[in-house]
């Protein structure tokens, strides 16, 4: 089939410096620890400090890909940031990105949002941009970051997390081709998962949020093979990952679908290594699908230069896209390169009532007033924190070193 040569050239991730053993969560909610291990497929849950904000996470893991990638800001014509988290109802995520990267002043820079489908939102946004010719031979930044939070012992509890994830799309990508005009589409009204206005937690209704992901995941995948009926096989496929099982679940429903023999294992391979990062994370909502394909490409990209695989983003209330991807003969070099798995290097695992006090205090604590206003230059070698608000209620952000400790492998 004819593919335009468009697609994701290089990926970065930023997380949390903290989190929390799935282990131990059980033991303190007096559930049996084999119940998110195998019942969710979670072991580890990202837990954000107050200085990790969602503008932080994403300045982040967009300065790790410039530093990455061999991009430069000077490069990007367009920057949009996917999320559920917002931090104002106005004032977008993507023009503080903007100043703290240094992107040029003629680049277009917009929030997009439904749920955990908004930064896919983004990434057709920016391919059918490259696509048009607009891009000029500029390229895109999407950036997804987001903090997952629900309610203190309530059963979304153990399918938490956090963090952002950048992409980096252009022309003659490195990682991975997208054919923005094949995907299969599927749109529904429904009340599965949402956030009232001035609610920090999300509010699901978990066992339709289930029924209405698959539904649409039938939905999409069928608008998908009658759009590509002939399409090569899908050797590898990624799923929005709210927790590792539910993203199973959806694979086997598909499989379904296709009325292919489902025994045994057989299957497992076709979507295992994209487990492997979000069992570590939790639910980042916008950016679990490419945490997903990050972890997929990190330990398989050498294998699948050439082959297809197919991505599923969902979001809840809701709207879902599947599409197919075509991996990039270069990608197994680039993911060297790229070192995704520096993001875990430097994890503090911390204990349940140090999660439970920075929640609380999240919830309760009322954030601090900085003076004064605080300079932030666009250094790409440097971090981001939030430090608090001015007199006039404005965000403000301080560079600090990177952590330069060597890797543990304390994933
Ligand atoms: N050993 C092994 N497995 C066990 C077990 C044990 N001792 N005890 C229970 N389990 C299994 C259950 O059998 C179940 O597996 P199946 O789904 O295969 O039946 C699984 O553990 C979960 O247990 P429950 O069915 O009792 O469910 P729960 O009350 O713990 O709630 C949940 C699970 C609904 C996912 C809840 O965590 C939740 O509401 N999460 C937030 C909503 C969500 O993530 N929805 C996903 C789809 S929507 C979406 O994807 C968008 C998004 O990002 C939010």
């Amino acid at each position: 089939m004819h593919l335009p040569s468009v697609g994701i050239d290089a990926i970065a991730l930023a997380l949390p410096q903290k989190f929390i053993s799935l282990d131990e969560l059980a033991l303190a909610r007096g559930v049996p620890p084999e119940k998110y291990q195998t019942g969710l497929g979670v072991e580890k849950m990202a837990i954000p400090g107050f200085e990790e904000d969602p503008v932080a996470l994403a300045v982040n893991a967009a300065r790790q890909l410039f530093r990455s990638s061999g991009c430069s800001p000077q490069q990007i014509g367009l920057c949009l940031v996917g999320t559920e988290t917002p931090v104002d109802y106005a004032k977008p995520i993507s023009i503080y990105l903007h100043r703290m990267l240094g992107l040029p002043s003629s680049c277009r820079v917009f929030e997009t949002k439904h749920a955990c489908y908004g930064g896919t939102a983004g990434l057709f946004t920016a391919l059918e941009w490259i696509v048009s010719g607009s891009a000029q031979g500029r390229s895109a930044l999407v950036v997804c970051t987001d903090i997952a939070c629900y309610p203190l012992q309530s059963p979304g509890e153990p399918t938490q997390g956090a963090g952002a994830i950048a992409l980096l799309l252009s022309a003659n990508p490195r990682l991975l081709a997208i054919d923005p005009a094949s995907s299969g589409v599927y749109s529904h009204e429904v009340y599965d998962f949402w956030r009232p206005l001035q609610h920090k937690n999300a509010i699901a209704n978990g066992p339709l949020s289930i029924q209405s992901y698959l539904e649409a995941l039938t939905n999409a995948y069928k608008n998908w093979k009658e759009r590509n009926p002939q399409h090569a096989p899908l050797l590898r496929s990624c799923y929005h990952v709210p927790y590792g099982k539910m993203a199973r679940k959806a694979h086997q429903h598909r499989l379904s679908l296709e009325k292919k023999n489902l025994s045994g294992s057989a299957h497992k391979e076709e979507i295992e290594t994209s487990l492997v990062f979000p069992a570590q994370v939790g639910n980042m909502y916008t950016g679990s699908l490419y945490l997903a394909l990050a972890s997929l490409l990190h330990h398989e990209a050498p294998l699948l230069e050439g082959s297809w695989i197919g991505l599923f983003s969902y979001g809840s209330g809701c709207t879902a896209e599947f599409f197919a991807g075509k991996v990039s003969e270069q990608a197994g070099s680039t993911m060297k390169k790229l070192h995704v798995e520096y993001a875990f290097r430097n994890r503090q695992k911390i204990d349940i009532a140090t999660y439970e006090s920075i929640r609380l205090q999240a919830e309760h604590k009322a954030v601090p007033l900085v003076a004064e206003s605080i300079p932030i230059e666009a250094d790409l070698s440097q971090n981001v924190v939030f430090r608090g608000f001015d007199q006039s209620e404005r965000r403000l952000y301080q560079n600090v070193p990177l952590h330069t400790k060597p890797a543990n492998t304390n994933r």
